[in-house]
C-alpha cells in the first residue's frame, strides 16, 4: 500500500509493484516533468540573454584574427596624427584599436570616432602607457592584431632640449616594448611614424631617404637611432622571424585637419610655448597669445626665415594607409612624405593671416636652437613606389580647413 499526503486527492489504492516493475505515481510524475519543463525553459532563456549580450557573448572580436579584417593597433590615437589616422583605418573597414596614456592626446578624439563607429567590433580604446612592458604584453595577448601603427611619442622640440631623458625614454625605450611585444605575439607588420628632423641642416636640397643623417638635438637623435639601426634591431628582436614588415614614414611640419571638420588638432594648453607653428597661429588669431613670435630671420634662404616642407594631414594619414597595403614580409622600407615644396615662415605667417582673416602681430626674433635652415623632401620614392604624392598643397587652405575646426572649439576637444 502506498501512502498518500492528505492534501492530494483520494486514489485506488494500487500496489506499489507490478510484477517486478516500479510503479510511478502519475501525480509525483507530472510535478517532476513540470520542475524539468520550468528548469530548462530558465536554462534556455539564460542562454538566449547570455547569447544575445556583448559583453558575454562569443569572444570580443578584437581578440580574434577574421579573414578579410585587418585589426590595426594604432598607438597614440588619441593624439592629432593617430586620431586622423584612426579615422581614416575606420572609413576604410579597419578594425581599430587604439592606445593612449592620454598624456597629451585629447579623450574627445576618442570619442569623437566612437560615435562615428559605434558598431561592435569596429574601434576600441585601451588607455594605457607604453612604458609598461605587462601592460603592454596583456593587451597583445588579449587582441588579435594584425599590424601596428606606432604614433605614441613626446613630440615637441623646444620641450625636447628642457627634459631629454623623458624624450629619449619615450621615444626609444616605449619602442622597444611595442616592437618586444609584437615579436612574441606574431604581430608581423609595423608603420613607425617618424619624422624628416633626423636630417638636421642637410648639405644638399632636396632630402632623399638617401640623405645622411645628422641630428642636431635629442629629438632628432633618438629618431635618428631608429632608421639607422632599425634593421639591427628588428634583426635582433626579430631574429626568428623573417616574415617581419616594417615602413618607417619620415615627415616635417605637420598641418590642416578632417576636411570634414571632425577631429583637430588640440595641443595641451601647457605645451602652448612649445607649440608646433600652425597652434602658434591660431593662438594669436583667437587672442590667447599676443601675437606671433618668428624665431630667426638671418637664416640663408629668401626671406632669411626657415624654410619647411608642409604636410597635410589628410595626405600623411594616406601615406601611412598606403603603406600598410604595400608592406612587405621581410623588408624595410623608408620614405619621406612631403609635398616636395619649401614654404619659409615668412609664407606661413601671411598664409596664417588669410586663412583666420586676423592681422595678427608678428614680432621677430633671435633664433631658436636646435631649428635648421631649409628642408624639403624629394618626394619620387614614395611616388614610385607607394603610387603617392600630396594632394593638400595649398597652405592657406590646409590652414583654412584647421582653424574652422579651432573657431568652433575654443577649447579644444572641450569645446566651448
Ligand atoms: N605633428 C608634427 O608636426 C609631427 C612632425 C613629424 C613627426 N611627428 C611624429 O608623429 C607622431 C604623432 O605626433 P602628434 O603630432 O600626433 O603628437 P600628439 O602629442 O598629438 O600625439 C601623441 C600621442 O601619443 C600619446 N602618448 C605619448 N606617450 C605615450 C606613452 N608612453 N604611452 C601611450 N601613449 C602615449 C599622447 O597621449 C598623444 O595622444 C609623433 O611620433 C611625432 O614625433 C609629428
Amino acid at each position: 500500500m502506498l501512502n498518500f499526503s492528505r492534501s492530494r486527492p483520494q486514489r485506488p489504492n494500487r500496489p506499489n509493484s507490478l510484477g517486478g516493475m516500479d510503479f510511478v505515481d502519475p501525480v509525483k510524475k507530472s510535478g517532476l516533468a513540470r520542475k524539468i519543463i520550468f528548469a530548462t525553459g530558465l536554462v534556455a532563456l539564460c542562454i538566449i540573454i547570455i547569447k544575445a549580450s556583448p559583453t558575454f557573448s562569443s569572444p570580443s572580436p578584437f581578440s580574434l584574427h577574421e579573414t578579410g579584417t585587418t585589426h590595426v593597433l594604432v598607438t597614440g590615437g588619441a593624439g592629432y596624427i593617430g586620431s586622423h589616422a584612426a579615422l581614416r583605418l575606420l572609413k576604410d573597414s579597419y578594425r581599430v584599436t587604439i592606445v593612449d596614456n592620454l598624456s597629451r592626446g585629447n579623450l574627445g578624439a576618442i570619442k569623437v570616432l566612437q560615435d562615428l563607429f559605434p558598431e561592435h567590433g569596429r574601434l576600441q580604446f585601451i588607455y594605457a602607457d607604453l612604458g609598461d612592458p605587462k601592460a603592454v604584453n596583456k593587451i597583445f595577448s588579449e587582441n588579435a592584431f594584425d599590424a601596428v601603427m606606432h604614433f605614441a611619442a613626446v613630440a615637441y622640440v623646444g620641450e625636447s632640449t628642457l627634459d631629454p631623458l623623458k624624450y629619449y625614454h619615450n621615444i626609444t625605450s616605449n619602442t622597444l616594448v611595442v616592437l618586444e611585444a609584437m615579436a612574441a605575439h606574431n604581430v608581423n607588420t609595423l608603420i613607425y611614424s617618424s619624422t624628416c628632423a633626423t636630417y638636421g641642416e642637410p648639405e644638399k636640397m632636396p632630402i632623399t631617404e638617401e640623405t645622411p643623417q645628422v641630428p642636431l638635438d635629442i629629438t632628432q637623435l633618438t629618431r635618428m637611432e631608429k632608421p639607422r639601426r632599425w634593421q639591427k634591431i628588428l634583426s635582433w628582436i626579430f631574429h626568428k622571424n623573417s616574415d617581419m614588415a616594417v615602413m618607417i614614414l619620415r615627415y616635417f611640419n605637420v598641418i590642416g585637419s578632417d576636411p570634414d571638420g571632425r577631429l583637430g588638432e588640440a595641443p595641451r594648453p601647457e605645451l602652448r610655448e612649445h607649440g608646433r607653428i600652425s597652434a602658434a597661429c591660431f593662438d594669436a588669431a583667437r587672442g590667447i597669445t599676443k601675437g606671433l613670435k618668428v624665431r630667426g630671420t638671418d637664416y640663408k634662404t629668401v626671406d632669411g626665415t626657415c624654410i619647411r616642407d608642409y604636410i597635410d594631414v589628410t595626405d600623411l594619414v594616406d601615406a601611412h594607409v598606403k603603406a600598410l597595403r604595400k608592406a612587405q614580409p621581410g623588408e624595410v622600407g623608408i620614405y619621406n612624405v612631403g609635398t616636395g615644396q619649401g614654404r619659409s615662415v615668412r609664407e606661413f605667417v601671411e598664409a596664417c593671416k588669410k586663412a583666420t582673416g586676423v592681422s595678427m602681430d608678428v614680432e621677430y626674433l633671435p633664433r631658436r636652437p636646435g631649428d635648421y635652415a631649409e628642408v624639403y623632401s624629394n618626394t619620387s620614392k614614395i611616388l614610385r613606389e607607394l603610387n603617392w604624392s600630396a594632394k593638400y598643397t595649398d597652405l592657406e587652405n590646409s590652414l583654412r580647413v584647421a582653424w574652422k575646426w579651432q573657431k568652433l572649439h575654443h577649447n579644444g576637444y572641450g569645446v566651448a
